[in-house]
């Protein structure tokens, strides 16, 4: 019998591993692990690398997980195209997901207390510092901790190479917050961070008091961000939903996901073309409520003129920083008394939530996984990359 360098590394971790558990998970049990992980790794601009480092010896408060796949976000983009956070080299991807495979001891529970084990199916959320202002006494607003942290989005590092999604394996070391989603497709795990975006933009915009079964809801901008928007209104029970964009392709798959009635801006160029044609959608008032989801500032200056008098708006299109928009303080907020709400990222404590709202949208039969369109393996991310730069597809994941 031949047996390669890689098995003998993974039969010795077995046995160590099962020496570590006291014996109690023999040996024979543990899933296979190879003596290296791939990742890739961004080394410049628009480059990525894929690299092989070794797969460490887990610690009592780690976890090892078997990447499956990952979403690709806009974020990861932003810095793929020019190292804007300067966090060159590192391993890209926080929307991940994957088995577990190697469980340190004195990991019990996930962060929200179930019960964990080898062989369940895991996610990553976002860490807060537990030091600032916020994170000491707005506990209940985490999302806006100073330093919040993200596996995909920490610099390489000699403690933990294998600390981002775009990687065939994981390290989750002491003090990360995960969950474990057994009951959710690959599918639904790779869309779940997205998904928390949007739930928390949900309970932004019923924080002004403006979103009730009764509302119109208007959502400028249809790519993934508008998209599960829509899906997120829809089941929530928003049953009158107006798209905005100029690409059919994703208006079509607004109307799938819940949009009753859809604009195309470039039917339509003249604002106030665009105006009359939301006024004439909503018995000539214009939108209760509207989600500006686009990243464009002419579109944020937009959307105020669709709103009724008396509506809300919430701001969440901006995650970077494109620059200034006016409006006219006069027309726009004061005359109309808009409540307006931005939404910025979410809390690791909103992700069961935006679990139920998964779950939720698949029993009412909103095709949401549709939304992944295209799935690269590790050695074609900047491909990837440059097929979410051009728009000819909505979700775009890497496959394990
Ligand atoms: N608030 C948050 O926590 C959060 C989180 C993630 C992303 N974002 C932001 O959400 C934005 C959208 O993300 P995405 O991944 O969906 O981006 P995307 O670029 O894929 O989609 C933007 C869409 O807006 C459309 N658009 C552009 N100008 C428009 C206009 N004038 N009217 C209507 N539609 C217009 C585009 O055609 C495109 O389909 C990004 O700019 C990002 O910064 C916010
Ligand atoms: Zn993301
Ligand atoms: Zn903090």
């Amino acid at each position: 019998m031949e047996i390669n360098a890689n098995e003998i590394a993974s039969i010795v971790r077995s046995v160590l591993n099962g020496m570590e558990n006291g014996g109690a998970a023999p040996a024979k049990d543990l899933p296979p692990v190879p003596a290296t992980a791939r990742v890739a790794m961004l080394t410049a601009p628009k480059h990525f690398e894929v690299k092989e480092f070794p797969i460490p010896e887990i610690g009592d408060d780690d976890i090892l997980v078997k990447v499956e796949g990952a979403g690709i976000c806009g974020t990861d983009v932003h810095e793929w195209r020019g190292d804007p956070f300067g966090y060159i080299p590192l391993v890209l991807g926080h929307e991940g997901t994957g088995e577990i495979v190697r469980l340190g001891k004195n990991v019990k529970t996930d962060t929200a207390g179930k019960p964990i084990k080898i062989g369940d199916k895991l996610v990553t959320s976002v860490i807060s510092c537990g030091e600032c202002n916020i994170c000491r006494l707005h506990p209940g607003e985490t999302e806006l901790c100073d330093k919040q942290g993200v596996y995909g989005l920490i610099p390489d590092n000699e403690k933990n190479h294998l600390c981002g999604w775009f990687s065939t394996y994981m390290h989750i070391t002491k003090g990360s917050t995960y969950f474990v989603v057994n009951d959710l497709t690959l599918d639904q795990r790779m869309l779940l961070e997205l998904a928390a975006v949007t739930t928390h933009a949900l309970e932004q915009g019923k924080k002004t008091g403006r979103l009730n079964f009764n509302s119109k809801v208007l959502v400028q901008g249809c790519g993934p961000v508008g998209l599960m928007m829509i899906a997120t209104l829809r089941t929530m029970g928003i049953d009158r939903i107006i798209a905005v964009d100029g690409n059919e392709n994703r208006l079509n798959f607004a109307r799938k996901l819940g949009a009753t009635d859809v604009v195309n801006f470039k039917e339509l160029p003249e604002l106030a073309q665009r105006v009359q044609a939301v006024k004439d959608m909503t018995d000539g008032v214009g939108a209760d409520f509207a989600y500006q989801c686009t990243g464009n500032t002419h579109a944020a200056s937009d959307v105020y003129k669709y709103i009724r008098r008396g509506g809300g708006l919430c701001e969440m299109g901006f995650f970077v920083n494109n620059g200034e928009c006016t409006i006219n303080p006069h027309f726009d907020l004061c005359n109309k008394e808009i409540m307006l709400v931005g939404s910025w990222d979410y809390s690791a404590a909103e992700y069961p939530i935006a679990m139920a709202f998964l779950r939720r949208a698949k029993g009412m039969g909103i095709p949401l996984e549709e939304l992944i369109t295209h799935r690269y393996p590790l050695d074609q991310m900047n491909e990837a990359c440059e097929m979410n730069v051009s728009q000819q597809g909505i979700k775009i994941c890497y496959m394990a």
